[in-house]
């Protein structure tokens, strides 16, 4: 796992952007995956304004959201379809039948979660899967003691994952109970990770993800077992990484590097 500390926050989405953009500029029609939440959004600003100011090109590019929460409709503010459209679609190309986002107000969610894993097939499977972490460690919306290998599924969220994203709606029991979720084998599928991750809260989470056993408790620590993860964290999210001397270390001689 590659891990990346930047100064700030904006410092992170900017470098996680870089990433994003390179796998666009070597393959115009990729594969996204993509994440909602309060961590992305600095990088989602970025891309919108090197797909402004330096031409950056979606037109050809395909997502896939990595959760919906059940029974919001696609208009409820909170709604990821919602928040995908405010704070990323509309400021960008890409074409709308190339959206897919996980539907949380199907009448059979078994079979939408088979066509779901279906599509990215079909699609040719993702090349960069964009990952956030949750304070209890969940990427997607898979909480823990999920299975390694799961696939894209409903779930009922941790009580500690509600709480936190009572921060987003009126009243704690607004929050929905149970989304739709990719699982965490069909992240682990993707050719590339990056998980981005900011703030004190987060720490903890950051630190059992890259230092600590994998487990499906902390389902962020399977990007241990993917080749190609990297994790873009601010100052404030590094705070309780043990090997953090070396994980600079490696950033500083990286320019001196035998090349392959
Ligand atoms: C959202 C998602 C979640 C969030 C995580 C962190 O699509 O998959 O795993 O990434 O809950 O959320 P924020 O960024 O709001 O702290």
């Amino acid at each position: 796992m590659e891990v990346i500390i930047a100064e700030t926050y904006e410092q992170m989405g900017k470098s996680a952007a870089q990433m994003v953009a390179q796998v666009i500029n070597t393959k115009p029609n990729a594969v996204l995956g993509m994440a909602t939440g309060s961590t992305p959004l600095a990088l989602y600003r970025e891309l919108v304004r090197m797909h402004r100011e330096e031409g950056l090109d979606f037109s050809q590019v395909t997502t896939f959201n990595l959760d919906e929460y059940v029974g919001l409709p696609v208009t409820h503010p909170q709604s990821y379809h919602y928040f995908m459209h405010e704070n990323f679609f509309k400021h960008v190309n890409i074409p709308a039948q190339h959206i897919y986002i996980p539907s949380g107000t199907t009448s059979n969610y078994e079979a939408f979660c088979a066509w779901f894993e279906q599509r990215i097939l079909d699609c040719g499977g993702i090349d960069l899967q964009i990952l956030g972490i949750g304070s209890d460690g969940h990427i997607a919306f898979n909480e823990p003691t999920s299975s390694l290998s799961s696939r894209t599924r409903l779930k009922t969220l941790a009580k500690q994952t509600i709480d936190d994203n009572a921060r987003f709606f009126d009243k704690r029991e607004d929050v929905p109970i149970y989304a739709i979720t990719m699982g965490v084998g069909t992240i682990l599928e993707a050719r590339k990770l990056l998980l981005v991750a900011n703030g004190k809260n987060k720490a903890a989470a950051v630190a059992a993800m890259i230092e600590g056993p994998v487990t499906g408790m902390i389902t962020a620590s399977a990007l241990q077992l993917h080749p190609s993860a990297t994790v873009f964290i601010d100052k404030d999210a590094s705070g309780e990484l043990k090997m953090i001397d070396y994980y600079n270390w490696i950033q500083q001689m990286k320019p001196g590097a035998p090349k392959h």
